[in-house]
This record gives structure tokens, sequence and C-alpha cells, in this order.
């Protein structure tokens, strides 16, 4: 045996071989197999040394340690190749997908945002919850007893043609079916019949009327109910009340005027309208300027008969309640001449709030 040759030179050009055609298409298995702390080809060799003939140790440990340096060599090579090949991955068609392009980036100049029927929802809500009220939410489709009856509408008074409805199913001969609540007045119905006075809740969410549309109606749209029930509550409360409220919500000076009207559900009824300024085209204050009012809500002293139909004590106990319109509200305070621009989704008008 000459000096230089080892007991493992075959072993060695094998590897050497080896590792000059693999293929480099798997890094990590690649590394496993050669440089792999436990189960490496090439540390394998390197734990065998002390078996070899001491003369030929130190051409060994020389042969092996260019053999390592080969394996590594070829590991960067592997490495670098599998950081710059594109990821084979397909769309749900079995296409294949590029996942290294860049992705989409939102036009900085239009970000989401909340629709302006929401901020306008979410800061009422604030308003009363300031004002001590909490919040309550109650079923859309609803039946003719919350809706109608309980709230004292008779089974044939013409009260029930003021609010046009959509029935679920075609209404039975007595006219008492499953509906899409035409108003938040039963949420009213659902909270006197499970709590028990001192009540004082707001109730938010969607209604629907089978009415003509216009600028300022639609089939579908947005009330906050208030309801409060204890001892000794007036209408002179129910007043200041919503006053502070329409103070808070504006934030500026607004004419405002209570109206007479009627409700079944209310003994004495009011309306309430804010001023419309045509000029500023949004709410403002009456002067002798063109302008119209716009009624925002419905209001009045709850009827003891429908304390009575909920089993609360009418002899001791009186409340106030109100409903108000979502959109109206926004309308007033945003300018908004169109109540159906709320609801066409159209970028141009929603990207303005
Ligand atoms: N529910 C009535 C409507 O939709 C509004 C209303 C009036 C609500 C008087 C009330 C109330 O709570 O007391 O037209």
């Amino acid at each position: 045996m000459s000096s230089d040759s080892t007991p493992y030179d075959d072993e060695i050009a094998a590897l050497h071989a080896e590792i000059a055609s693999d293929p480099l298409d798997d890094a990590e298995a690649f590394r496993v197999r050669y440089l792999g702390r436990k189960s490496g080809a090439v540390g394998a060799l390197m734990g065998r040394m002390g078996e070899a003939p001491p003369e030929t140790r130190r051409a060994l440990g020389q042969k092996l340690n260019a053999l390592k340096a080969a394996a590594e060599a070829r590991l960067a090579e592997a490495t670098e190749q599998a950081a710059s090949a594109p990821v084979a991955a397909v769309d749900a068609d079995g296409r294949p997908l590029d996942l290294t392009l860049p992705g989409r980036v939102p036009a900085p100049d239009a970000p989401g945002g909340l629709h302006v029927l929401t901020s306008t929802l979410a800061d009422i809500l604030g308003i009363f919850r300031a004002f001590g009220f909490s919040v309550e939410r109650g079923p859309e489709i609803e039946d003719d007893w919350h809706n109608f009856t309980a709230l004292h509408f008779p089974p044939d008074h013409p009260a029930r043609d003021m609010q046009d409805t959509f029935f679920l199913e075609p209404p039975p001969p007595d006219g008492r079916g499953i509906l899409l609540r035409t108003h938040t007045s039963p949420v009213q119905v659902r909270v006197m019949e499970r709590e028990k006075p001192p009540i004082r809740v707001v109730a938010p969410g969607r209604v629907y009327r089978n009415e003509a549309i216009s600028y300022k109606s639609f089939c579908l749209f947005h009330q906050v109910e208030g309801l409060v029930v204890d001892e000794g509550v007036s209408f002179a409360d129910l007043k200041a009340m919503l006053t502070a409220f329409a103070e808070a919500f504006f934030g500026r000076e607004v004419s405002m005027r209570f109206r007479p009207s009627f409700f079944p559900f209310t003994e004495v009824s009011a309306e309430v309208d804010v001023w419309w300024d045509t000029a500023a085209g949004a709410a403002g204050v009456r002067t002798g300027a063109d302008g119209r009012w716009m009624e925002i809500l419905g209001s009045g002293m709850v009827d003891p008969a429908v304390l009575e139909n909920v089993g609360i004590d009418a002899e001791r106990y009186t409340g106030y309640a109100f409903g108000m319109g979502v959109e109206r509200l926004a309308m007033l305070r945003h300018g908004i001449a169109d109540i159906r621009l709320l609801y066409e989704n159209d970028l141009r008008f929603l990207t303005q709030f």
C-alpha cells in the first residue's frame, strides 16, 4: 500500500461520484444523507478513521476533509436552487400557480371603512350608553303578538295599515301571521315580558315595510327603539332625553319640534321633526330661508294597556318610548338628500364619509 492510499479509497471515490451526480432536487435530503450528524455518509467514514492503519490516517484525514468540503459545496448549490425555484402550486381548477408573484396591493387611496349607516348607528348607541341605557336586540322575523297585538294594535284596526307589512306566509284569515318586523317596538314587548322595572334600554335593528320607495322611504331601514319604565316617569323626561340626544348627535344647533301624533301603543304620542335647510343641504336652524321639516322619530308615553299586556302594574309604573330612523338621522347629519344612496354601494358615494 503506497503512503497516500488508504483502506477507504474506493468508498471515498464512490461518494465523490454520488455527490457530484446528485440532482440536488431536495437540499434537506442531501444534507441528511451526506452531512447529517448521525446518519451522514461522510461523518460515518470519519468515525471509522481509528480503524485505519496509523500510517494512512494523515492521508485519510485529508481525503475525508476534501470529501466533506465537496459535499458542503454541493449542499450550498442545492439550497440556492431551492430558493430560486418557483413553488409548484395549482389553483382550484388545477392550473399552475406561481406563488412567488407579488400580491395585489390595495390602492392606497381606497382603504376599507365603515358604511355611513354603521358609523351613525354606533354613534347613536354610544350616546345612549352614556345616558345609562343598555342595548337589546330582537329577531327580524316576528310574530303578530310582538309586532302588533301586544302593542295594542286592535285586530281590524286601520292602525295595522300604517305599517305595510311583508308577511312571510299568506296571512291567515285573522290576519295574524309571521312577518318581517315593521318596527323595533316588538323588542319593547320582549324586554318587558322578561324584565321588570326599572327598565332603560335601546334596541337597534333592521325593519321592513312594503311601501312606496322615495327619497325618504325605503322598503328596508334601521330604527333604534328606546324604552324607559319606572315609577314617576313623565313626558317631560321624554322631551328632555330626546332634546339631549339631538344636541349630542348633531353637535351643532338644529331646529327641532315635537308634533302631536298617534300610535296605538303610546298615549300621549308625539313625532319629532328636525329642520332640513335647503341651502345647507343638511340639518340646520330654521330661519326665514328655504327648508322643510323631516320626521326622525315617533315617541310617547307607553300606553297602560301595553304595560298590562306584559304583566307590568300600570298603576305603579309609567314609561316613555321612542323609535328613531337611523337613515333619516344620517341624512340630516351628513346632508344626504336621497335615502336610496345608502343602499346602492356606490364607492363614489361611500368614500365621502
Ligand atoms: N314604532 C313606530 C314606527 O315605526 C315608532 C315609535 C313610535 C316607536 C312611538 C315608539 C313609540 O317606541 O313610542 O313608526
